[in-house]
């Protein structure tokens, strides 16, 4: 009898199936340490000091702390409701329709690339979902040295996504702790001494955790580079919009890569710029140089996704859809980032002044200098350690704060408790 018939038949039987067995097929498995991110959120619902402020999480709240549901995003769903649409398979690469408005938005409307079919796009499970199909992608069919090197530092989540489909992970600079800016130097003398035809990850604006991004002329030197030392760029857009506001400021640098003759594979994120956080609405994207090179990628890669999860989900698609391709709406929700990003750029200033109020002598320019959702602070581990003990101020080891949790009403407090940890 094998050891499967005799757990059934002793589980028919009443008998104390546990006592039948010698051991379990899991009990060589160690438990793995918490998410980092996760961990802090935890820590934060068990503390009990009303002031406490979870600086954490990487989604964007409003000025009372509340989570945001964007009223174009209400408007699309209304709209899906009236419709009465069924809830049948989607194709394996999602909605046509999703794809199309979703990479005109990256590419721009008068995109050479996509009014010539030189891309192959497919809807992916947002935006982590989406470079797991590039790694797959890449990792079988990717011609030249099958390592990508992320900045460093980067989202923590680049590093496992690239090594489970099996590609080797190395670092460039990317982030001077000195400046708390682009280590511009220290990146470029990096890529230089990369392999040729590595492929390099790059995020395409509102760098996580750090909130650095190049300026556009040091975007053109990295460009130049990159074709030089004939690197593949993977472009990493989870922020479109969400960083200046302008969707086609933050997509510059993808633009210029694609004007100066790169190929390049994307990723597009919905979570942040529309709040679709849960939904999972997400693109993917190798572009080509010719549509028939087009048409052979986007059918390997639908062979990759087909055993992975078989087909996207239907509903943040949809919603994304009916938002992008309507124009009122659309400007609707071009006006709804923006409010989003403006509110983040505020608070950015208002800390910066109430840390100046509490006395610090400290340069906090960072703190306005940086954007997108994250700053990272320049605190210290034991700074960041006292923060949350003395003020049940929470944030990750690494001194990154998400700015989406500081408000009007919280910041002034924030300020005082960053000045306490930091002074003399
Ligand atoms: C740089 C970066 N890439 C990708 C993602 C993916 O997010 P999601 O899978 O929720 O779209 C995030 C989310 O925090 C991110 O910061």
């Amino acid at each position: 009898m094998s050891v499967q018939s005799v757990f059934l038949a002793s589980n028919r039987n009443g008998i104390n199936i546990l006592a039948k067995r010698a051991s379990s097929w899991w009990s060589n498995v160690a438990m793995g340490p918490p998410d980092a991110i996760l961990g802090v959120t935890e820590a934060f619902k068990r503390e009990t000091n009303p002031k406490k402020i979870n600086l954490g999480v990487g989604a964007y709240r409003d000025d009372n702390g509340k989570p945001y549901v964007l009223p174009s995003v209400r408007e699309a769903e209304e709209r899906l409701r009236k419709k009465n649409l069924d809830k049948e398979y989607l194709p394996i690469s999602g909605t046509p329709d999703f794809s199309k408005l979703s990479i005109k938005l990256a590419l721009g409307d008068n995109s050479p690339h996509v009014a010539n079919g030189l891309n192959a796009t497919v809807q992916g499970i947002s935006g982590t979902g989406s470079l797991r199909i590039g790694a797959a992608f890449l990792k079988a069919f990717y011609p030249g040295v099958q390592t990508v090197y992320l900045p460093t530092p980067t989202w923590g989540n680049h590093i496992p996504i690239f090594k489970h489909a099996g590609l080797d992970v190395k670092h460039y600079k990317f982030y001077d702790p000195n400046t708390c800016g682009f280590d511009y130097k220290g990146a470029m003398d990096d890529i230089n001494s990369i392999p040729e035809k590595s492929i390099i990850l790059l995020h395409a604006c509102a760098h996580n955790p750090t909130g650095v991004d190049p300026s556009m002329e040091q975007w053109k030197e990295l460009s130049h580079l990159i074709k030089k030392k004939n690197l593949f760029p993977f472009f990493d857009m989870a922020y479109q919009g969400f960083a200046s506001g302008c969707i086609d400021k933050d997509a510059q640098a993808v633009r210029y890569f694609l004007d100066e003759g790169h190929e390049i594979a994307l990723s597009q994120s919905f979570a942040k710029n529309m709040g679709l956080y849960g939904e999972r609405a997400g693109a993917f994207t190798i572009t080509c140089k010719d549509k028939e090179e087009a048409a052979r990628v986007m059918s390997q890669i639908k062979i990759l996704i087909r055993p992975m999860y078989s087909n996207p989900p239907l509903h943040g698609a949809r919603i994304v859809t009916e938002i992008l391709g309507d124009q009122s709406l659309r400007n609707q929700w071009l006006e709804e980032v923006k409010g989003m990003a403006d509110r983040i750029i505020s608070v950015r200033t208002q800390l910066r002044d109430n840390l100046k109020k509490q006395g610090s002598s400290r340069d906090w320019s960072h703190i306005t200098n940086q954007i997108g959702m994250f700053c990272f602070t320049g605190m210290k581990p034991d700074q960041v350690e006292r923060i949350t003990k003395e003020f049940s101020v929470f944030l990750t080891k690494d001194g990154r704060i998400s700015m989406a949790g500081v408000t009007s009403k919280n910041v002034e407090y924030l300020a005082e408790a960053m000045h306490q940890v930091t002074k003399g």
